[in-house]
């Protein structure tokens, strides 16, 4: 098979940020944007330049430290936006400003009391306006997930006519199923004419817990960069969580694929949650403290026979420190006796099922039967 490379867009800077009590301070966003570079991500989007000094000092300084990745800033469709995004950029490498307006018609009338007309009108002249300031001009369609598709399409050709290189689409308020989400990107794809002189970038919310599966969809569908967030931090349920898109990528077999090296996934994830104290949910796909924990006793069974049987990744791919296998009520034979070989313990194997039976009663008063429970356990059946 043929595969695209995709571009990986993280935006834990900008949208992330913008999840409630996740602030980030200047020297944490130094911190994560090295991370982002070490993961290999392609564009890191540092922040909304006009929204405070402290964003537009944090852009002037991500722009500063990042070689190797571009560095992209957000606007919104006015020249003050665009112009404090350009100057914020000045010292990068490779920057990109994001400038953008709403396109479905909610926002159309009840956010800018306008027209389709005249929202044409504007993207078109502040593309045209940021193009002559800087060469790579991404537009994002707000709200594209709930605009129509027809619009879509001739907003598309609208500011790639203007100089976009990049086209985002987002489904800002997470409203799109995987298939709506695919016929959409396919259709502005197979309709809009000038579509080869630009990318088609998708961006997905995740307010009915889809922004992964949509991403991909759009993807598949033949968007050429994803965009999200780590730990999918973000507005509101949040944006899609940028580990899973990376995984989902190196795991399947599919026609595009990335660049990124997972193995910095697990530290910048930890980095990410601790910046902005903002607690992983413990079964959070691939780097929730419980992603490779197994605790019923089959499971526990089938891991200790091969990892394969019940894990699809391999942790180290990530680079998670693996950990031990939970002991819980739930848990078997094979866990016990694994766990209980590798305690400097005595421990008398013939009479195994008196220490599993003593094993069950504690581990039906407490959700997790620790190593030192175990010890004093054997030492108590020892003694008998
Ligand atoms: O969700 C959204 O529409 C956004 C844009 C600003 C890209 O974050
Ligand atoms: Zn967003």
């Amino acid at each position: 098979m043929n595969k695209k490379k995709i571009d990986i867009f993280d935006t834990t800077l900008r949208d992330g940020e913008q999840g409630p009590g996740c602030l980030l301070t200047l020297q944490s966003k130094l911190e994560i944007a090295e991370q982002l570079e070490f993961l290999g991500v392609d564009i890191i989007e540092a922040g909304f330049p006009v929204s405070s000094p402290a964003d537009f000092k944090a852009v002037q300084e991500v722009s500063k430290l990042i070689k190797n990745a571009k560095v992209c800033a957000l606007a919104r469709a006015r020249e003050l936006d665009i112009d404090m995004a350009v100057d914020a950029l000045k010292n990068a490498v490779c920057p990109r400003v994001q400038l953008g307006i709403g396109t479905s018609d909610i926002h159309i009338k009840n956010k800018f009391n306008s027209t389709r007309d005249e929202i044409l009108a504007v993207a078109f002249k502040m593309v045209r306006y940021a193009s002559k300031k800087i060469e790579e001009v991404q537009f994002f369609a707000e709200d594209a997930g709930r605009a129509d598709n027809l619009f879509l399409a001739k907003m598309v050709e609208n500011v790639i006519d203007a100089g976009a290189k990049v086209v985002n689409l987002p489904d800002t308020n997470g409203f799109c199923t995987p298939f709506e989400y695919y016929e959409k990107i396919k259709f502005v794809i197979d309709t809009v004419p000038n579509i080869h002189k630009a990318k088609i970038s998708v961006h997905c919310h995740n307010d009915l817990g889809m922004a992964t599966a949509n991403t991909i969809a759009g993807l598949l569908a033949g968007a050429s960069q994803a965009e999200g967030t780590v730990n999918g931090v973000g507005e509101r349920a949040g944006n899609a969580a940028l580990e899973e898109i990376i995984m989902t990528l190196m795991i399947k077999d599919l026609p595009v694929y990335t660049t990124v090296n997972p193995i910095y996934i697990s530290k910048l994830s930890k980095m990410v949650e601790r910046a902005m104290s903002n607690a992983v949910q413990a079964n959070k796909a691939i780097v929730g403290r419980n992603a490779f924990a197994h605790s019923s006793g089959i499971h526990q069974d089938g891991v200790l026979k091969d990892r394969s049987n019940y894990e699809i990744i391999d942790p180290a791919m990530i680079g998670f420190e693996l950990p031990d296998l939970i002991l819980t009520a739930r848990s078997g034979r094979a866990a016990l006796k694994n766990r209980i070989q590798t305690l400097d313990i005595q421990f008398v194997e013939k009479e195994f099922e008196l220490y599993y039976d003593c094993f069950l009663r504690l581990a039906d008063t407490k959700s997790i039967v620790t190593d030192a429970d175990l010890v004093d356990l054997c030492h108590d059946i020892n003694k008998r």
